[in-house]
């Protein structure tokens, strides 16, 4: 964070309310799920749309806004969809493209909106287009959609550059050519299998304007932009020896963080460009997003939204992917980064509203995804040092107990701030990460291209206990499941939760229902002259005033008393016997 914040609170307002007919993605709750992990309905033990489907009614009675959709496209499943060979058909695997005009038009009739992934910085090598590139040769057309080069040394031995994989290893892999004879070279910022599509070409931006049309004509609500800050490589691909950040704190490819080279100092300080890497947040990407959104706002029905994925600091300059001519939202990774610490907590929460605010974008807030341990484990983990990427058996485990009382808060914290937020599968359920998975079934291409240095994120994509006493835990008809689930998950069932009071499923439940009965997410935020030192104290109300909530967590090791008169209408755990807030425990009080 470049900005700091003075550790101070103060009842100044934070953020303004939303008018009471704001747009619906200015506060909508949008569930995620990962198809492979949340309803199997063949019993291959893999999930599928007809299991979606099928379960939709209980994100209706969960009470969120919207569901994205991890990738459901043809892939030959590298990189667990994220490696798309066709963008306009389904992978046999979860269904047909009927089957998802069912999910779409299901969900419609249910009052959810629907978003789908799309994935525009690679494809898979799978892809009608990369295979025509291979077949075509170096100087091609069908080349020039990717990024091909000349290796570097005698023989172009070396790669082009010294980029590594965010998976681990080199981001290069040289070709052989028709005549048998080793080739040129093509860029994968991700797994070899996932070649990088060169967006200076026009091509590619037609074909993914298409493809956006493809999906708004078959009833889509919007998209989640993958990678979004990577699609634009810097000029002439110049070497990198900094971090590549992509998912921050242990970055996949840690050992790659040597200190800048000269020639690259020397760049940045020519070109004031800041020490960006150059495969990263390049300014170009932006000409992209206004593409885009011109071809969302041409639709009949122009509520249709984009959100970025974007791992990109400091906070001002994400906001740049959501000015008011580009993306909707992006994902807040810093708020999901934070420690369970209550200062960098509020600097967090300050800074998403401050830079949201100047370009006029609604601030997201997200705690868990398909790519970061699960909250109730992260939570419950050392929090001075970096989150890890995965957890195994034989490394650091996370305190369950501590882990889950902290969700709980965070989660809390999360749903009473207004803006709009990311739920992660099974995170309503409470459930922690898989974290003693036997390596013979890690699927994550980055634990094998680190082989094993890093674990992945297989343990917070393991498919998702429905009823405790039934085959695959009730994921699917058979005892399958592509992942295995641990033997803890049985107690975290859908059915050991539902109508049990005090259950993270109720709690869920309780807090999107006032959530949105009182339309929160629409309200203006200000500090609690509580907020400070272990506290987070926000008082959420609405436009005209006439309601104001106290969201309030505690983080230190003394209980916190409530002002006089605050009606507590939610907690995240027992509150001590005086009514005093004790540690780790958040509350909703109406003031
Ligand atoms: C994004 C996805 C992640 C995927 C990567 C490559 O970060 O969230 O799951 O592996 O992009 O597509
Ligand atoms: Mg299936």
């Amino acid at each position: 964070m470049t900005q700091t914040t003075p550790d101070a609170t103060s009842t100044e307002l934070l953020h303004a309310a939303d008018p009471a007919d704001a747009p619906w993605w200015r506060d909508a709750v949008i569930y995620q799920i990962y198809p492979r992990s949340w309803a199997d309905s063949d019993g291959d033990g893999i999930g599928d749309l007809p299991g979606i489907t099928a379960r939709l009614p209980y994100l209706r009675d969960l009470g969120v806004d919207a569901i994205w959709l991890s990738p459901f496209y043809v892939s030959p499943m590298n990189d667990a969809g994220y490696d798309v060979a066709d963008y306009r058909d389904i992978d046999p695997v979860f269904g047909s493209l009927s089957d998802a005009d069912l999910l779409i038009s299901t969900a419609h009739g249910l009052g959810l909106k629907v978003l789908v992934d799309l994935v525009p910085n690679h494809s898979s090598s799978e892809h009608e287009w990369f295979k025509a590139a291979l077949a075509a040769g170096p100087g091609s057309p069908e080349r020039a959609r990717y990024i091909f080069r000349e290796g570097k040394g005698p023989g172009g031995e070396e790669p082009p550059n010294n980029w590594p994989s965010v998976f681990g290893g080199e981001g290069w892999t040289r070709v052989t050519e028709a005549d048998g004879t080793p080739g040129e070279w093509y860029l994968h910022i991700f797994d070899t299998t996932q070649p990088d599509y060169d967006w200076n070409n026009p091509e590619v931006g037609d074909e993914f304007a298409s493809i956006l049309e493809f999906w708004c004509d078959r009833g889509v609500d919007g998209f989640r932009v993958d990678v979004a800050h990577g699609l634009v490589k810097e000029d002439g691909l110049p070497d990198w020896h900094g971090p590549i950040q992509l998912l921050d704190a242990s970055d996949m490819s840690a050992e790659a963080a040597l200190p800048p080279s000269h020639e690259e100092s020397a760049r940045i300080h020519e070109t004031g460009a800041g020490p960006r890497p150059p495969m990263w947040d390049q300014d170009g990407v932006h000409d992209i997003y206004r593409r885009w959104r011109a071809v969302l706002d041409a639709q009949p029905a122009p509520d249709r939204i984009l959100c970025a994925e974007a791992w990109v600091k400091p906070e001002s300059r994400l906001a740049k992917y959501v000015r008011s001519d580009e993306m909707h939202q992006a994902f807040n990774f810093d708020f999901l980064d934070t420690h369970w610490a209550a200062g960098p907590l509020r600097e967090s929460i300050t800074t998403s509203f401050r830079e949201n605010d100047n370009v006029g974008a609604p601030t997201t807030w997200v705690l868990s995804n398909h790519d970061v341990v699960r909250h109730a484990s992260r939570l419950g983990l050392d929090q001075s040092l970096p989150r890890p990427n995965g957890i195994s058996a034989d490394r650091a485990q996370p305190d369950a107990e501590l882990g889950l009382r902290r969700a709980r808060a965070a989660t809390m914290l999360m749903l009473g701030l207004p803006g709009s937020s990311y739920v992660y599968q099974g995170e309503e359920l409470g459930l922690p990460e898989s974290t003693d998975m036997p390596h013979e079934f890690r699927q994550d291409p980055t634990f094998h291209r680190t082989e094993g240095k890093e674990i992945g994120r297989d343990g917070c994509r393991v498919p998702i206990p429905w009823v405790r006493d039934a085959p695959s835990l009730g994921f699917g008809p058979s005892d399958a499941t592509w992942l295995p689930q641990p033997d803890s998950y049985g107690a975290y069932a859908v059915d050991q939760q539902a109508g049990v009071e005090g259950s993270t499923l109720e709690l869920y439940r309780s807090l999107l229902a006032t959530r949105r009965a009182d339309r929160m997410g629409l309200g203006s935020a200000s500090w609690h002259p509580l907020s400070g030192g272990d506290v987070v104290a926000v008082v959420n109300a609405s436009g005209d005033g006439a309601r104001q909530t106290l969201v309030l967590v505690n983080l230190g090791a003394d209980a916190v008393a409530l002002p006089e008169g605050a009606t507590v209408t939610h907690a995240s755990g027992p509150l001590a016997e005086d009514g005093m807030v004790p540690t780790d425990v958040a509350v909703w009080a109406r003031l």
